[in-house]
């Protein structure tokens, strides 16, 4: 997909237009100048045109009265709508003349534009199944290319992170991701160490390595960094993602029926940071930024940790495991614990972390708590509205971590029937100095029919979030 600002619109093909663009009537015979009149007047969000071999869209959102975040993601969900009937027709390029709509709202409608034409079809064989044909953008507003070039980059590293996402356990293993991580700093040019399984040995990194005994598969620990000459920030921001490539629970085996089924998505707080990274660097943001990702898949194979197990950690706690499907903050606190070296401003954590999470609000926000200033948490909440990627705040009171408290070892691996999203949260913060954020992206990160644009699968929620949240850094 490219995304180019162009002036010229070539006759008979796809237009996207403005109802109060003035030049409207050049494109519309009297008749349809009156369908478009009581279409106005129905307040139909939408009128298409179909000129069999091309259409005309005609925009007619009505805001006055709405806060700005939620009139942006009307036009998001317009620019997804868009799409989907340019693409039942296997068009491939469109032109949007908006000069006279505000800037941030064209970028709205193309960013729904481009994220509702993501396919994941790399295990067609059938290649035109499902197929996406749009390949070109081209937008005549007040908009430079350099504000489109940025929303191309944003828009690749959705992709790149929805497809990391939607990968199964049978191509990408953890080892697998750190290859990943590796072609996308080469492309992108930030840096990315991988860490392999001797490594991390040497580094007793034990919560990691305690997930990793029952499986095939080595673990893998990555470390990718964006460092600009002359950063903002004196201290660096640190991105934490869980990359558990596959959670079958371990021995503390999934139960019901359905639950494993969309376990490939356990790393999508991994494919979050690692997008993030590369709109980062692929738009160089003058943010200096770091993301580690600890990943393994958790399986109850012959050596596979145990309940009542006592693993000790990266930094010396000793956790007594109750429930081996719990892994995900086994391995996300030696990551914690190593983030501590960087002396960070700010560490954000981002994972699929708990069943209780997902529950609590579902897909359509992400459940947030930390110890962070208010202020910083105000910020990462007004990013998630601006990228609609919204944050509800679980509080991280004291009292909660009795419930992790353990008679044989420091702490434990689970908290018992209440709080879950927060005891898992309060086990995380066990493990840092810094000021902390953490966010549950159990309902967001995985969907099973596609909302608008957030297409089926994966949703790479949390790669436009953090994005935002580090431009505005
Ligand atoms: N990966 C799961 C959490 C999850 C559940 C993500 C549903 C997405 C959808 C995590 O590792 C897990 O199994 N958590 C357990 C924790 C429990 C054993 C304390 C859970 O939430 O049930
Ligand atoms: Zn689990
Ligand atoms: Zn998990």
């Amino acid at each position: 997909m490219k995304i180019i600002s162009s002036a010229n619109y070539q006759p008979k093909s796809n237009l996207l237009i403005h109802i109060d663009n003035p030049h409207i009537t050049d494109f519309l015979d009297t008749n349809q100048q009156s369908y478009l009149e009581q279409k106005k007047s129905d307040k139909a969000d939408l009128i298409t045109f179909d000129f069999s071999g091309y259409f005309i869209f005609v925009i007619n959102l009505n805001h006055s009265s709405e806060d700005k975040h939620i009139v942006k993601e009307k036009y998001r969900k317009l620019g997804s709508k868009i799409f989907a009937s340019l693409n039942a027709e296997k068009h491939t390029s469109v032109h949007l003349s908006l000069e006279n709509l505000e800037q941030e709202y064209v970028l709205s409608i193309t960013e729904g534009l481009y994220l509702g034409a993501y396919r994941f079809t790399k295990y067609h064989t059938e290649k035109d199944r499902n197929k996406s044909y749009l390949s070109e953008i081209s937008v005549h507003s007040a908009l430079k290319q350099s504000d489109l070039d940025e929303l191309n980059n944003i828009g690749k590293a959705v992709y790149f992170s929805r497809d990391l996402v939607n990968e199964p356990l049978s191509f990408l293993t953890a080892e697998q991701l750190g290859k990943e991580i590796k072609k996308s700093a080469k492309a992108y040019g930030f840096s990315a160490e991988v860490l392999g399984k001797k490594q991390i040995e040497a580094l007793k990194m034990g919560g990691l390595l305690a997930v990793n005994k029952g499986s095939f598969d080595p673990p893998s620990f990555s470390i990718l960094e964006w460092k600009p000459e002359k950063p903002r920030n004196k201290q660096p921001l640190i991105f934490v993602g869980k990359g558990v490539v596959f959670d079958t629970g371990g021995l503390s085996l999934k139960p019901t029926a359905g639950s494993m089924d969309e376990m490939k998505s356990d790393m999508a707080g991994a494919a979050a940071v690692i997008g993030a990274m590369q709109a980062i660097a692929s738009n160089q943001l003058n943010v200096h930024v770091i993301a580690l990702v600890p990943a393994t898949d958790n399986r109850p194979g012959n050596k596979a940790y145990a309940p009542q197990d006592i693993i000790e950690m990266y930094d010396g706690t000793k956790v007594e495991v109750l429930n081996t499907d719990a892994e995900g903050r086994m391995i996300l606190a030696d990551a914690l614990a190593y983030a501590k070296k960087y002396q960070p401003e700010l560490v954000i954590n981002l994972a699929t972390l708990t069943g209780a999470a997902h529950m609590a609000i579902g897909p359509y926000g992400i459940v947030a708590m930390g110890n962070a200033n208010e202020k910083t948490k105000q910020k990462l909440n007004h990013s998630g509205k601006e990228v609609y990627e919204r944050l509800v705040e679980f509080p991280l009171w004291d009292e909660y971590q009795d419930l992790i408290k353990s008679d044989i070892a420091d702490i434990k691996n689970i908290g018992g029937r209440v709080g879950g999203a927060i005891t898992a949260g309060k086990f995380l913060e066990h493990f840092t100095d810094y000021p902390f954020m953490h966010l549950d992206i159990a309902g967001p990160a995985y969907i099973n029919a596609k909302d608008a644009y957030r297409t089926q699968g994966g949703t790479a929620v949390g790669v436009r979030l953090l994005y935002h949240f580090a431009k505005n850094y």
